[in-house]
Parts: C-alpha cells; structure tokens; sequence
C-alpha cells in the first residue's frame, strides 16, 4: 500500500482541513507531518464549524488513527487547548491519537522570539502567526531543540533550563527581557499531560501499517508557495511544505508515495505578507472576501484575495507531482458576470511566461488575464456533477486543459456535504 498526500497548492487556506474529513473514511491513519499551530484546519459537519491547528482532521473518525509525525513543531499548550475543545464536544481523542516523540517542542520563549524577531524586521516583517514556528524550527536545524520525547526523560527540566538561558541571550539580543509569567506553568502542566498520551515512534507505526496493507492519507498544512525553498522567500514558513515534506516528516521513503491530491481556491488568497501577483486590491477583492468568508482561521486576520494564478499552480503541481486536483469554493465566485484566470505573467523586460521568475517580489510582474463567463448559479445548492452549470463545466475544463491534471473534486461549500466527486475526468 502507498500513503497518499494531499498538499495546498497556493498560499494555505485552501481548504485542507474540509477534503481530508471528507476522504478519510476510506483511509485507516491519516497523519500531519509539518508544521504547527500556525495551520488552522477548518471542518463542518452536522451544523458545527471545528477548527484544528496540531491535530490531524481524521480525528472525528473514531475507527481512525490519527499521527503527529515527526516534522510537526508541537506546542503542548495549545494543543491540549485542542484536545479539550474536542472532548467539550464530546469527542475522546486519547485513544486515536499518536504523537510522534521525535516531534519538535514549542516552548513559550520560542513565540517570544517569534514576536521579537517579527517586531525587528519592521516594515519587512513576515506576518507570521507569531505561534513560535519559525524559532523552533531553527533550533531543530541548529541542533539544540527540545523533542516531544524528551519531557519523558528525568532530566527534562534542566534540559527546558538550558534552552531556556540560549533564548534568554537572544532575547536580550533584540534589546527585549525574557518574562514568560503564566506560560511557563502552563507550559508544565501541558507537558504532564502531554505525558498521559500515546507517544510513539510513527516512523514505524506508519511503516508496518502500510507492510500490513493499511491505508495512510498524509495531511499537509500550509501551501506550495509557502515552502521555505520554492515558496515566495523570505515570505515563507520554516518548513517543507511539498510532498518532499511528507517524506522526511514521517519517515516514508518516496517509493512509498501514491496520489498525491494538489487543493487549491477557484480563486487565491494570501494572508501574511509577500508577493501576490494577481492580488485585487479593489471592490472585487472585498467581494470575494465577503462571499468567502475569508478571515484567517488562526489569527482571524482577513486574508488578501486575487484571481486563480494558474503559472504558480503548475509551478506547484511540477513540484508536487499532483496526479489529482481538488478545486474548492468555487460557489463563492456565484455573483460574476466574469471570471478572470492568470495564465502568464509578463515581466519587467517584457518576456511573457508561464515560468515563475526567481523572485515574484520584483516590481512590475504583470499578469495576464484570460477572461471566462461566470455561472451565476448557487453551486451550493447543486447536489450533483450533472447538474452543474455548462460554464462552471467549462471554467473546470479550461483549468485542465492548462493544468494538464484533472479535476476529481469540486467543493461548493464549507460543509461536509457540498462536495462533488468527478469520476472518470478526462484532460483534454
Ligand atoms: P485549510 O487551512 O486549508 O484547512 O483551510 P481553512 O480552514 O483555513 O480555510 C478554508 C475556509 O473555507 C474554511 O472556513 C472552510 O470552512 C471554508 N470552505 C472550505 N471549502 C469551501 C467551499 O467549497 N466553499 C465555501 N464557501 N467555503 C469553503
Ligand atoms: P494552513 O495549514 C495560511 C503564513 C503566515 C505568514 C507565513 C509565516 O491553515 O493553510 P509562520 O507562522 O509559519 O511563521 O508564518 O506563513 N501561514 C499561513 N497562511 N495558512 C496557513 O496554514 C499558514 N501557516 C502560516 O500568515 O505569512
Ligand atoms: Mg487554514
């Protein structure tokens, strides 16, 4: 059996969380493997809204086991946060849910690092969650950091003390003191129960499971464009988030990788700064805000929103290998005579391409529009493929044709239920 991964093409926000709930059921585990609390998950079902930020959103299943993996920075804080709001709804976690003990630790000095080094960029500041992601994963790479399995050891607490000094010195170096207050309790409280859980080596959990003949859905948090190599740098989270991520994150060898779904917005939105070429900055954006409902699911902050940039999305399907497209939220685009699609961009020195250039920060990237007719039909209310408006089939078509991948879910709507399946698509 292969571990299939489903991974955001865009900037994040593409609706992760809603697909990995809804193709779960045909999944024995469904594991994380990067990322942290700066994801926010969005599920709905049965007339109720959950958000996840660690947990991974096959938790609602309780037949299905549910892995932190190895790549995930961890804040024992929020996340019992989590597991209290799920058991608030009557959802027992404690028994599906793995938590690889060589996943980083969040300590509450990493988000104050976070805050400061934000605050130090000033104007050319990331927008980051400030929930500790960046410095984490730095003292990961730098070999210093703490790991979910180390609160087992005797000694975690000077362990804890001696990070503690390092960050303390950085601190001071931005001309900040290190107070945590009430965090630093907090933060030994969550770490006993941290302790109560399942902590496991997922490396093998995963790898027997699939020499068993079990099947494994990876769930990615973040976006294509966010990666720390490929994504719009320095505007980026700190870690991989490709299908190479899943690889690393979970201790899968590649051969082992089958589909891999690419989830994108019939639109594109962006939160944080960096560049966003087809970003609309006008009535049209706030538009597509409203209908869309798009303010940040961690932060609440209202996202930026543009047009479907189809160079990134091949950009991210060639990095990816998508071998299947989940286009999500296209009812949101109900009320447009016209839809607009980037197809090329035209660069400063005047090339037309279709490549992204070494940096989309530079001045003067142009997109391209081809303009479509809109649908002006309420595809929530659609309940079934055939019954789909002929320019909604077509604005999916001309997406395909391009993208050279089809289209096998269209979602049209936040709920569970608002999910068409395409069989059988054929790229023209
Ligand atoms: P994720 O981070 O990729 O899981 O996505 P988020 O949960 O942060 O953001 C997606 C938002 O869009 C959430 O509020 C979802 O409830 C909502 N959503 C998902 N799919 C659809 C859809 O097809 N139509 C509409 N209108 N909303 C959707
Ligand atoms: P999900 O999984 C959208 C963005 C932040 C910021 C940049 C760096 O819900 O799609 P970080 O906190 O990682 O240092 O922030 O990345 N960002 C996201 N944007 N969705 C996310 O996750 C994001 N996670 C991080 O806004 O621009
Ligand atoms: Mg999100």
């Amino acid at each position: 059996m292969a571990v299939d991964i489903l991974i955001g093409l865009q900037w994040g926000d593409e609706g992760k969380g809603k697909i990995v709930d809804v193709l779960a059921p045909t999944y024995d585990i469904v594991a994380r493997f990067q990322g942290g609390p700066n994801a926010g998950h969005t599920l709905e079902f049965e007339g109720t809204k959950h958000v996840l930020h660690q947990i991974p959103s096959g938790i609602f299943h309780p037949s299905i086991q549910n892995i932190i993996g190895n790549g995930v920075v961890l804040d024992p804080i929020v996340f019992r946060i989590e597991m209290q709001k799920l058991q608030d709804r009557g959802v027992d976690a404690t028994q599906n849910l793995f938590i690889s003990k060589k996943a980083a630790l969040i300590l509450p000095s990493h988000k104050l690092l976070d805050k400061v080094s934000e605050e130090a960029l000033g104007k050319g500041k990331i927008g980051s969650t400030l929930k500790g992601i960046g410095p984490t994963y730095q003292d990961k790479i730098g070999r210093v950091g703490l790991r979910v399995g180390d609160i087992l050891a005797d000694d975690f607490k000077e362990r804890y003390e001696k990070l503690l000094d390092r960050h303390r010195k950085t601190v001071e170096f931005y001309g900040h003191t290190l107070e945590l207050g009430e965090q630093e309790q907090a933060f030994f409280d969550a770490v006993d129960y941290l302790r109560t859980l399942k902590l496991v080596d997922s490396e093998y959990m995963i790898n027997n499971a699939l020499k068993n003949g079990k099947r494994i859905l990876a769930e990615g948090a973040q976006g294509s464009l966010l990666d720390v190599d490929f994504g719009t740098y320095p505007y980026v989270t700190s870690s991989t988030t490709l299908v190479a991520g899943a690889c690393t994150g979970l201790g899968v060898a590649p051969r082992h990788i089958g589909e891999v779904y690419g989830i994108f917005k019939a639109y594109c939105t962006r939160v944080g700064s960096g560049p966003f070429p087809t970003e609309l900055l006008d009535e049209v954006g706030e538009q597509i805000r409203q209908a869309g409902r798009e303010f940040g699911s961690t932060t609440g902050r209202p996202r930026r929103c543009g047009w479907v940039d189809l160079p990134s999305l091949k950009y991210s399907i060639m990095l990816n290998g998508v071998t299947q497209l989940n286009m999500m939220k296209a009812d949101v685009l109900t009320d447009f005579d016209v839809i607009k699609v980037c197809t090329h961009y035209r660069l400063p020195s005047g090339e037309i391409t279709d490549q992204l250039p070494h940096s989309l920060e530079e001045e003067g990237i142009e997109p391209i529009y081809q303009e479509l007719p809109g649908w002006r039909v309420d595809l929530n209310q659609i309940e079934a493929v055939e019954a789909l408006p002929e320019a909604f089939n077509k604005y999916m078509s001309f997406l395909e044709e391009q993208l050279q991948v089809p289209i096998t879910i269209a979602s049209v709507g936040p709920d569970r239920k608002s999910t068409l399946r395409r069989e059988n698509v054929k790229v023209v």
